[in-house]
């Protein structure tokens, strides 16, 4: 990147009649990040000078040598060898300038028709789109890693908390097919977004279209675009795409980040449910004992940023008249950090999620205490007759007493057991159970063994579905 002023004429200073203030030329430049479009841009630029050239506009001679400069320019990017410069602004005028200096004055033909206001809109949703397909893939990786391990984990019995107390018994398979239907929701979330990316704006121009007789569906055919934006003063304006695409990049971060709040309970020593492989974990300088798991704490700290940058392109829209202002050159930098983060926590996920050891014994263990089997106790005395809510009251007392004696329901003797209810009969041991209270909950979308594995099928196969 050079800061060479003097050497670079702006492509737009004709009628300035003095140089722009050192300090407003880096303070108005983008290139420092939003180079990163540079493909994306390349490829626009390509699609335009096709779409002028099959109405007229340039020759096909003139195309040639734009696509040639263009392609040439592309491998300089790709392979380091591109000198960007803060004086030409943007990632836009660096290729343009390039091009022109590649090529000489047909590459000043590339702009025509076009404005950098519908090339900058362009660029961003060809990014964007590019990156919802690889941030798909990566949720798709993410949740056959979760998959597999649900189905492996099928029969193992943990407790189930609410308000981080033991609840009832549930079966680690079913717990980790919840988080793979907060995955998948995620996924069509995207993907629904994604169509309302995948819009051209291009021929928009500045904002009110042009006076070329531009084919915009041709446009939008090579470049894969599903819809033309019916509005030119919509089309280079708004970023409700890109807010969009936030909001869904934060529902997912808020999810990534309650797993990794369970992940770090699950693998702290109190709770000792599962090992993370030391690979995904850190030490302490100071506490020779300590193994820390970083990676979860990571992504739950990460999901900050990511909320945080929805609000920066909330608030950079709000107050926007229409049509394009400079305000819209700050969507980049939040939009691009969104993307960097979701694509490296899901990143992380999909290669620490299956790796995790289950404590099954720990788990198990755990299910015992807390009276998680209460609930069954009560659905028995239900099913001899007894008014639930009565039934509670039975329970919560037998709770109370088992307290007392420090045992669990199980343990307590028939007789203590029968004193409060004489429905109870030798058969509630059977009912009181871990096995017994998973598999009793045998219905779609409860936690029995049978479920989880059902639940599991269908999930592999709309994932194939998907997949084609
Ligand atoms: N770098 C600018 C942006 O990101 C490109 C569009 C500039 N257009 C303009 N009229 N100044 O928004």
């Amino acid at each position: 990147m050079t800061n060479d002023r003097s050497t670079e004429k702006k492509l737009w200073d004709g009628r300035f009649t003095e140089a722009t203030d050192a300090f407003v030329e880096q303070f108005t430049a983008s290139v420092q990040f939003d180079q990163v479009m540079a493909n994306q841009d390349i490829r626009g630029s390509i699609a335009h000078a096709t779409m002028l050239s099959a109405v007229g506009v340039i020759t096909d001679a003139e195309l040639a040598s734009i696509v040639e400069g263009l392609t040439a320019i592309r491998k300089d990017i790709q392979q380091g060898q591109f000198q960007w410069s803060i004086g030409l602004e943007d990632v836009h005028m660096n290729i343009e300038k390039a091009l022109t200096d590649r090529i000489g004055n047909v590459g000043k033909k590339l702009h025509t028709g076009r404005s950098r206001n519908d090339q900058v809109a362009t660029d961003i949703r060809l990014y964007l789109r590019d990156e919802i397909d690889h941030i798909s893939a990566l949720l798709m990786r993410l949740q056959r890693g979760i998959l597999a391990l649900a189905s492996k984990e099928a029969e193992t019995i943990m407790p189930g908390l609410t308000h981080l107390q033991v609840a009832q018994p549930i079966t680690f398979g079913h717990h980790l097919m919840a988080w793979s239907a907060m995955i998948e929701r995620d996924y069509a979330r995207l993907q629904d977004c994604r169509r309302r990316v995948n819009i051209l704006p291009l021929g928009a121009a500045a904002l009110a279209g042009t006076s070329y007789p531009i084919d915009r569906h041709l446009s939008a055919s090579l470049l894969d675009f599903e819809g033309v934006a019916e509005n030119s003063l919509d089309a280079v304006s708004d970023r409700d795409f890109a807010i969009e695409f936030s909001a869904c990049a934060s529902i997912l971060m808020m999810h990534l980040s309650r797993w990794a709040e369970e992940i770090v309970l699950w693998s702290s020593p109190q709770f000792a449910f599962v090992d993370l492989p030391d690979r995904f974990c850190t030490g302490s300088s100071i506490m020779p004992q300590k193994k820390n798991p970083d990676v979860p704490e990571l992504v739950r700290g990460k999901s900050g940023r990511v909320f945080g940058s929805l609000m920066a392109l909330l608030t950079l829209m709000k107050g926007q008249p229409l049509a394009y202002n400079k305000d819209n050159q700050e969507d980049k930098e939040p939009l691009f950090d969104t993307v960097k983060t979701v694509s490296d926590c899901l990143t992380a996920f999909a290669d620490m999620v299956p790796a995790m050891v289950p404590n099954r014994g720990n788990m198990r263990t755990a299910a015992m205490r807390g009276y998680a089997t209460a609930t069954d106790l009560a659905d028995y005395l239900v099913k001899k007759g007894l008014p639930f809510r009565d039934a509670h009251d039975v329970v919560g007392k037998l709770v109370g007493t088992a307290i007392k004696q420090a045992l669990d329901l199980a343990e307590l003797p028939l007789a203590t057991l029968q004193a409060e209810s004489g429905l109870i009969a030798e058969d509630i041991y059977q009912v009181l159970t871990l096995e017994g209270s998973v598999n009793a909950r045998n219905h779609l979308g409860g936690t029995a063994p049978d479920q989880v594995r059902a639940a599991v099928a269908r999930a592999i196969a709309r994932l194939d579905a998907l997949a084609g």
